[in-house]
């Protein structure tokens, strides 16, 4: 981007208007040579004003230009532009083994499963899906972001049953291995090319609380929430009639009705189930 202020032209006052005029003369031409040059002086400086204020809007640009990419996904428009950080024993890691649990309880991933408009889909080229119940002119979507999160769970669930020597996991290893290879390919796809810094200290943690630009999960939340297809992974082990998993409709859902007619009243609670 380049500094596009006007340039004024102006020029030199004639010596007739300077060393060889009357007094009267040249105390008028210094009037106007000052107030010529107060002119001059109040166009460079809102030039310069102006100019400083455009770095100031192009700077971020430029970083993202270097951490990241300028571009908008096709979906939920997100863009490399949140702050984050390579962060080692946060919460999710926690010495405090209460902080750990909470944390990875409280990370839904029910939220990713979205109805989304024929028309849409058709707009931006995502293939046809199977019928959202509620309304047959939307299909039923599920956002990778929280298709990793659910991934990232049940690997977590099953890891930590089987370090307790459990004989059997509340997931069948074959979804492990699905998850395993899920993960894997957003991590090819992804190819994440952000150096981590390596430490002296701590040679096993590179990038230990080194800053990195991310996409923003809140604004991808927001975009589920917009779309969200009332679905809740109630008996996630199990399989039950599938209808059950969608009648979680936020409060003024359209479908609400609908749906309280089929189910009558029901838990919408945390310890929603099949049979509550
Ligand atoms: C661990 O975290 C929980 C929940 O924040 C807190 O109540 C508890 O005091 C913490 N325990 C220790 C040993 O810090
Ligand atoms: C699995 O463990 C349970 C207790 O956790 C035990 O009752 C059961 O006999 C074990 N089953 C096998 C096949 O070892
Ligand atoms: C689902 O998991 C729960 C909790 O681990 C367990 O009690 C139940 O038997 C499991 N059901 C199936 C069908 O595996």
């Amino acid at each position: 981007m380049s500094s596009k202020s006007k340039s004024y032209e102006y020029t030199l006052l004639s010596p007739e208007q300077g060393e060889e005029g009357s007094i009267k003369h040249r105390n008028k031409s210094r009037w106007l040579s000052r107030a010529l040059r107060g002119a001059l002086y109040l166009v460079i400086g809102s030039s310069l004003l102006l100019n400083v204020f455009q770095l100031m809007l192009w700077l971020p640009h430029k970083r993202a230009d270097v951490l990241g990419d300028q571009s908008v996904t096709a979906y939920a428009q997100l863009s490399w532009n949140t702050p984050g950080k390579f962060e080692h024993n946060g919460i999710y890691d926690n010495e405090n083994s209460t902080v750990t649990e909470e944390a990875w309880d409280s990370l839904r991933y029910d939220l990713g499963s979205i109805a989304l408009a024929d028309e849409y889909v058709n707009s931006v080229g995502l293939p046809k899906a199977q019928r959202f119940p509620w309304d047959y002119s939307k299909g039923l979507y599920f956002l990778n972001g929280y298709h990793g999160i659910h991934c990232l769970k049940i690997l977590r669930l099953t890891l930590k049953e089987l370090f307790e020597g459990k004989n059997t996991t509340t997931f069948h290893q074959g979804h492990s291995n699905h998850c395993l290879e899920a993960l894997l390919q957003d991590t090819l796809c992804f190819a994440d090319d952000t150096p981590r810094y390596t430490a002296e200290m701590h040679p096993g943690r590179p990038g230990d609380g080194q800053q990195r630009v991310c996409r923003d999960w809140k604004k991808l939340e927001a975009f589920a929430q917009t779309h969200t297809s009332c679905w809740r992974d109630i008996n996630p082990n199990e399989s039950i009639d599938t209808l059950l998993r969608y009648r979680y409709c936020p409060p003024g859902s359209p479908y609400l009705e609908r749906i309280h007619k089929i189910f009558g009243d029901f838990e919408t609670g945390p310890n929603a189930n099949k049979d509550n």
